[in-house]
């Protein structure tokens, strides 16, 4: 079996982990998470999100939170827009690249972004295109590639479907998301061929959450395909607020272990990630929900 010799790791835990977080967290300390996440070595950092403030209150500080972060050359910072509103807000945050979000599912679609699949598509396509005639990178994140909450399974022609819409649309980047964290390897496997059918190996990440305990090895089946690219959320934070009982995506920790461990190379100082990892937690007075950080603290003490 032939492993990718590096992996490029994508933190969305200022994002995604703490999208759903029901406690205010200050933009200060968003603007230190990124910071903390950048001097582990994340090359690239998904911030925060450009959507409707009443449907997600916790990002309303989008604009602050990037306007407050010390960028460091070589790192990405990205965003998620759903609309042209939401681009037109996040332009005047110079994002090194933005994401626009659909679903392979219809009921996903409509819960989440309050719309169908297609009109997604007829929404984000001007956001796309006003993007690379800024100069800006897009990528686009399919939600629901293995399971539904609201239609159960989720068959990899919907997913196929969906990836050939954003690839038609001039997505560059597509991100394939197990939103419920319900697949298991060979599931994952299949959806990711769908999407292969559209988007170059080189241009595809893996977006896994942990709900059922699945993600590392999801992961793995992943890198067995070739894919070498993973959205991570520090100290495992995090859920999609219309994803009920959906728990955060795979800790970057835990990923991090497993791929130093089989001797792939991410440019990630795993110590400091883990400082990261407990800054947040001990901010939302929580244990980080990370194996590997939960066994590198506890030896820390011993
Ligand atoms: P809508 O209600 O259909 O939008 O919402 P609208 O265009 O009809 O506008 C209605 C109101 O929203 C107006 O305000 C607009 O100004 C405002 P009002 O006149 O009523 O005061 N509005 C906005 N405000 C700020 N920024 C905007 C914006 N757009 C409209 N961009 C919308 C459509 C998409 C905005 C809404 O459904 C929404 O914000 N949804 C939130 C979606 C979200 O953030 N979900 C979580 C992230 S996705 C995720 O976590 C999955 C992922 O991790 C991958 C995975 O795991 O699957 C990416
Ligand atoms: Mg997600």
């Amino acid at each position: 079996m032939k492993y990718p010799s590096r992996v490029k790791l994508v933190d969305v835990g200022p994002r995604d982990g703490l999208q759903n977080e029901k406690q205010p967290v200050p933009a200060s300390v968003k603007i230190e998470l990124v910071h903390r996440l950048q001097a582990a070595g994340l090359k690239e950092i998904e911030v925060t999100s450009f959507v409707s403030p009443k449907w997600v209150p916790q990002m309303a500080d989008n604009a602050e939170v990037m306007a407050g972060i010390t960028r460091l050359p070589g790192v990405r910072y990205s965003v998620l827009t759903p609309n042209l509103q939401g681009f037109e807000a996040a332009l005047k945050c110079r994002p090194d690249e933005i994401v626009v979000f659909g679903a392979a599912s219809e009921a996903f679609s409509q819960k989440n972004i309050n719309c169908s699949i297609a009109e997604s598509m007829a929404r984000f396509a001007p956001v796309v295109e006003a993007a690379l005639t800024a100069g800006i990178y897009v990528r686009g994140a399919m939600s629901c590639t293995v399971g539904c909450p609201y239609e159960g399974e989720v068959a990899p022609e919907r997913v196929s479907y969906l990836a050939a819409l954003m690839k038609g649309i001039g997505v560059q980047h597509i991100g394939v998301a197990d939103t419920i964290g319900v697949g298991t390897p060979l599931k994952v496997q299949r959806a990711l061929e769908a999407t292969l059918r559209h988007f170059d190996i080189n241009d595809v990440s893996g977006h896994f959450h942990d709900t059922y305990g699945q993600a590392l090895a999801n992961t793995l089946a992943a890198l067995q395909m070739g894919v070498w690219q993973f959205d991570t959320s520090v100290a495992g934070l995090g859920g999609c607020p219309y994803a009920k009982g959906a728990t955060g995506n795979v800790a970057t920790e835990d990923v991090v272990y497993l791929l130093h461990g089989m001797g792939i190379e991410t440019g990630i100082d795993l110590e400091k990630l883990v400082d990261a990892g407990k800054f947040i937690s001990d901010f939302l007075q929580r244990k980080p929900n990370s194996r590997a950080a939960t066994a590198l603290l506890n030896k820390r003490v011993s």
